[in-house]
């Protein structure tokens, strides 16, 4: 299944896109967003795309076969933006998009670790080797957090980056399973996860969901956070984004969680006037009707900054 990519035409308008453009969008996916941008900015226009994950770029190529001539496709982590467009002799632009997260195909597909309805091996890579913020090779997959991290270091990422209640009895169980096996499937997580679930709230609940959240929906959240550096290479990214905007380019950044929106909004803050001006002062939410049919789309707040 194609992802339907969110707020679409909002991020169109946002970026006020003219024929004839160079464009970077920095997170292609299935390339939902792509392909609307280069139908905007018409044959004349070029779209650089980037996607750290080499199979989400082979479906964005896919995607995009028409428009093979206009668009250039690169595999890394948008963290190396500013070099990625200076070997590809691609600056200045005028609309970058970032559209934060995950694909629903890559949820989906089976053996990466990122969902908790399967039992998959605990990965939770972008792809089968991603690189840090130094371009060093970072191989830490989401088993090594969970077997070598200190019931301290877990406790602080579920804390900070899950926003997890029970994160220091979650944390703690951890260390107490892989004292007999190292933690290897998503399964042995899940369970983990619910057994501190049915103790601390007293239920015989197989599931003991929570509001229509299953239990597990943060400890996921705050180790593809970890594993991948979601929130470091965003504050990596935003500046070089930035600069390589020509005067009256535009930024447009989703998010999904308040970990990045907050990062996003403070640091346009930090720039507002002097190198860009916000274009909405307030996150762009969807609308009721995008909310009935894509609701994926229920995190997501769009921001927009134009280069002064
Ligand atoms: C929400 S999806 C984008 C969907 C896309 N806009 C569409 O319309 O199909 C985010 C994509 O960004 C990629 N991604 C996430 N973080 C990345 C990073 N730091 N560097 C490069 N790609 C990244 C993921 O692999 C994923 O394919």
């Amino acid at each position: 299944m194609r992802h339907i990519p969110v707020l679409l035409n909002e991020v169109l308008e946002g970026l006020n896109l003219k024929p004839g453009i160079k464009a970077v969008d920095c997170t292609l996916g299935d390339a939902g967003h792509a392909e609307a941008i280069l139908n905007q900015i018409g044959t004349t226009g070029k779209l650089l795309g980037i996607d750290a994950d080499p199979e989400s770029l082979l479906r964005a190529k896919r995607n995009l076969y028409n428009f093979a001539d206009q668009s250039i496709f690169v595999r890394d982590n948008f963290v190396h933006l500013k070099q990625i467009l200076e070997k590809n002799n691609f600056t200045p632009v005028q609309a970058i998009l970032l559209d934060l997260g995950w694909s629903t195909p890559q949820f989906k597909e089976r053996g990466r670790g990122f969902s908790f309805e399967g039992d998959e091996p605990l990965d939770m890579r972008y792809g089968d080797e991603i690189r840090n913020t130094k371009s060093e090779i970072r191989n830490t997959t989401a088993a090594n957090i969970l077997n070598e991290y200190t019931a301290a270091e877990l406790n602080k990422i579920f804390h900070q980056y899950g926003e997890e209640k029970f994160s220091q009895e979650i944390a703690s169980a951890i260390v107490e399973a892989r004292r007999i096996k190292p933690l290897e499937r998503t399964g042995e997580l899940v369970e983990i996860i619910l057994q501190v679930y049915r103790n601390k709230l007293h239920s015989t609940k197989e599931i003991p969901w929570i509001g229509g959240i299953h239990p597990a929906t943060k400890i996921f959240q705050a180790l593809r956070i970890e594993v991948n550096q979601e929130l470091e290479v965003l504050k990596q990214v935003l500046p070089q984004a930035l600069e390589a905007l020509s005067v009256g380019g535009r930024l447009a950044v989703i998010t999904f969680h308040s970990l990045e929106d907050r990062i996003v909004k403070q640091y346009f803050q930090t720039v507002q006037n002097k190198i860009i001006k916000l274009i909405n002062k307030k996150p762009i939410i969807a609308s009721e009707e995008e909310l009935k049919n894509n609701p994926s789309s229920r995190s997501a707040k769009l921001r927009v900054v134009e280069r002064i």
